[in-house]
């Protein structure tokens, strides 16, 4: 036996018993690849095994060197791991994840991320740093693009589904890219939307709302975990050993590797948590990474940690051995294969084509403007900053993307359109920030003389992602001034928003007839909304994120507590109406803003078809349960008028009473169903009463008895309600 044959588990053994101190520690450091070029400090590492991976090379030949010389010319003959990240395709892009999330299907994200995966790993990438799972409930925090949203229901169903993906058949499998679930955990609770800001929340909401899309991500097979930058409550996600051992492996029994982010352990110095390199990296060693990304605070201190006795030699060889261990699952160990098959470009753009269709969700179509009537449509004028940006439509993270690629909405309406349309195309302003108004007299003029004016605006692609935060989520530049002036023509205007997060938009959607989402929508985004303005299909996207109507009313989002004073109905006076001179009286002492209210401009869930449906017949099959009973009932949805349509038919449930407050509804099940015209379709549904459980005051997921209700429906508000009683 040798560490060539036998169990992995055998074989970690034996090259830990073979392997000096140095090559363990070698193991652990993640470099930066040098943009192709394979420097002598590169060669050197990986001949002498003293670097365990590389982030960031992508050119297909040095990643191939690069593990020829770790398999052939170093002491043990292990693989490296190649990193990217791979967040929402590779070459050919889909819409961001938090596009992808308003599809509200598994299989599209999980599709888009094979795709991604069999592209990377033509060019012998091996991980990617996905899926993001980070519970997003602020907009202004630009990386709200690359989150599945506000739910920890929907977010960890996506994210599975994307592990899933990229993971392909197997780890060792010649086109696997193996996921890395980030960023654990709480960041998304940045304060004030800001990044890297400190996170602060109780032990109950890191349990019950943060952890969840990690345990159902674990559990879809992914072997490696990130750690978050972020301070939590005082102890960042780097150094905190109730998250990265109590938690993950102690509860969890997590098996993988936990990477560091991007000179995370240094950074425990900026953070206040340490004072020199050593303690940061004693810190995040004790606490449960194994992998540094970038620093070298590992590879310089470690030994001399051990030495002194202050780091036991056992917690190194664990360190290593978890990931000798993923290694051998990725048959790093062995000869992996370079993917054979290269994967068709036409299917891959159908494919993020097919992703954006699902992904745009319709927010207003007044007067049942959409779809358009081509047989009346003369003159169509096309206006806005991002009517055809290739590379903003593909929105962030997409380092190996080829904007070349992307078809935009106006190269798409002219091929769509027919010839016997006029299509005007003045964008108005040069980009999405531009303040400069010079052109929006001739953009203006194009929606006089037209029709109608398809008007596409939002952010470009630099305004959401890591680090760009915005504190006011309105629309950039002069292009609410643009909006106003073209819908001051009196003419018919369908808003076409493309940005990286929810803008507060209550004003501008107030204007326009139609009001389309499409975030940044990828390669395909084009197509995507043209079949979609020409009724080629039906929108089926439903928003993964409340919509705010003001930025100030950030955070906001469905799963609210009630408070002690719960805002109902309109029972406030709004700030335009307070008398002037008035003395101080009640204005409605309930949890709203005089100058916003409590409600959101588009809550979480929603979104219009072409069709009309409607939900009825919700029944319970009981509505006594015992704790360990199932929640069963059926609803049908019915096709009442319109073209083929898909729902998201959403399950929420309430818990009226209990010995923490809950919130006034959560995701418990949702199914997508697609009804043809004049359908009418029962669906069925089960839920183990477990799926109710919450974390208690001695935070452990517990069930109390107490009524509850049941809410059937086509958003987070407005559905069919049933209350049942859980019995002791
Ligand atoms: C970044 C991000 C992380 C990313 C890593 C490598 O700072 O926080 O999501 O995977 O560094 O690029």
């Amino acid at each position: 036996m040798n560490h060539k044959t036998g169990p992995f588990s055998e074989r970690v053994r034996l090259l830990l018993a073979e392997m000096s101190l140095e090559e363990k520690i070698g193991q652990l450091l993640l470099v930066n690849g040098a943009e192709g070029e394979l420097t002598e400090e590169l060669r050197t590492g990986i001949i002498t095994g003293r670097i365990g991976g590389v982030l960031n090379e992508a050119d297909a030949d040095t990643v191939g060197e690069m593990q020829r010389l770790a398999r052939e010319e170093s002491p043990r003959g292990i693989g490296l791991l190649m990193a990217r990240d791979v967040i929402h395709g590779y070459h050919t892009i889909a819409p961001i994840p938090l596009g992808q999330a308003a599809s509200w299907n598994p299989e599209i994200v999980e599709a888009c991320a094979r795709l991604s995966a069999q592209e990377a790993t033509q060019d012998g990438l091996n991980w990617a740093f996905a899926p993001m799972l980070d519970v997003s409930r602020d907009p202004r925090w630009g990386r709200v693009a690359e989150s599945f949203g506000e739910d920890p229901l929907l977010i960890g169903e996506l994210g599975a589904a994307m592990v899933r993906g990229l993971q392909g058949k197997g780890l060792d499998h010649a086109d696997s890219l193996a996921a890395c679930l980030k960023h654990f955990a709480g960041y998304g609770a940045c304060e004030a939307g800001r990044d890297y800001n400190s996170t602060f929340m109780p032990e109950g909401e890191l349990r019950q709302t943060h952890l969840p899309p990690f345990k159902r991500a674990i559990e879809a097979g992914a072997r490696t975990i990130m750690a978050s930058f972020s301070d939590l409550n005082g102890i960042p996600a780097t150094a905190n050993k109730q998250l990265l051992t109590d938690i993950l492996r102690g509860e969890w029994g997590f098996g993988g590797f936990v990477v560091s982010d991007w000179e995370a352990i240094p950074q425990l110095m900026d953070h206040g948590l340490c004072a020199t390199e050593k303690d940061a990296a004693f810190e995040a060693a004790s606490a449960g990474v194994e992998m540094e990304m970038y620093s070298s605070c590992f590879r310089d201190t470690l030994a001399a940690l051990i030495e002194k006795g202050r780091l036991n030699k056992k917690r190194v060889d664990e360190m290593v051995g978890r990931l000798l261990e993923v290694k051998c699952e990725m048959g790093l160990l062995d000869d992996r294969k370079h993917p054979v098959n290269v994967p068709d470009m036409a299917a891959g753009l159908a494919c993020v084509k097919q992703a954006a269709l699902e992904s745009i969700v319709l927010l207003r179509n007044q007067d049942n403007l959409l779809p358009l009537d081509q047989a009346g449509l003369k003159r169509l004028a096309v206006i806005g900053p991002l009517a055809d940006k290739q590379a903003d439509q593909l929105g962030t993270w997409v380092f190996d993307g080829k904007p070349e690629l992307a078809i935009t909405p106006l190269k798409a309406l002219k091929e769509a359109l027919p010839a016997s349309v006029e299509l005007d195309f003045v964008a108005g302003l040069g980009h999405s920030r531009d303040t400069s108004t010079a052109e929006i007299d001739q953009a203006v003029n194009a929606a006089r003389q037209a029709d109608l004016t398809l008007l596409v605006l939002g952010e470009e692609a630099i305004l959401s992602g890591e680090a760009h935060c915005r504190a006011q989520i309105d629309l950039p530049g002069a292009q609410s001034e643009l909006l106003n002036r073209i819908c001051d023509t009196g003419k018919p205007v369908i808003l076409v928003i493309m940005a990286g997060r929810p803008l507060a938009i209550e004003k501008e959607a107030s204007r326009v007839k139609s009001l389309l989402y499409a975030w940044h929508p990828g390669s395909m985004g084009g197509p995507a909304l043209a079949d979609l303005l020409l009724g080629k299909a039906s929108p089926m996207g439903r928003l993964p994120i409340t919509m705010p109507r003001l930025s100030g009313q950030v955070p906001i989002y469905y799963a609210r507590r009630r408070t002690g004073r719960p805002p109902t109905g309109e029972f406030y006076t709004h700030i335009d109406d307070i008398a002037v001179g008035a003395a101080q009286h009640s204005t409605g002492n309930t949890s709203h803003h005089l100058d916003a209210g409590y409600t959101p401009l588009f809550p979480f869930g929603f979104g219009l078809g072409y069709a009309e449906t409607r939900l009825e017949k919700l029944q319970l099959e009981s509505s006594r349960l015992p704790m360990d009973g199932c929640l069963s009932f059926s609803v049908e949805l019915v096709h009442e008028s319109g073209p083929r349509q898909r729902e998201v038919v959403q399950v929420y449930l309430r818990d009226h009473v209990a010995s923490v407050t809950r919130p006034i509804k959560e995701l418990k099940a949702w199914q997508l169903v697609e009804l043809a015209v004049g359908e009418r379709r029962k669906l069925d549904f089960s839920l183990p009463l477990s799926e109710l459980s919450f974390v208690g005051r001695d935070q452990a997921w517990r069930i109390e008895p107490g009524t509850h209700t049941l809410e059937v429906g086509l958003a987070s508000d407005g559905g069919l309600t049933l209350d049942f009683e859980i019995v002791a």
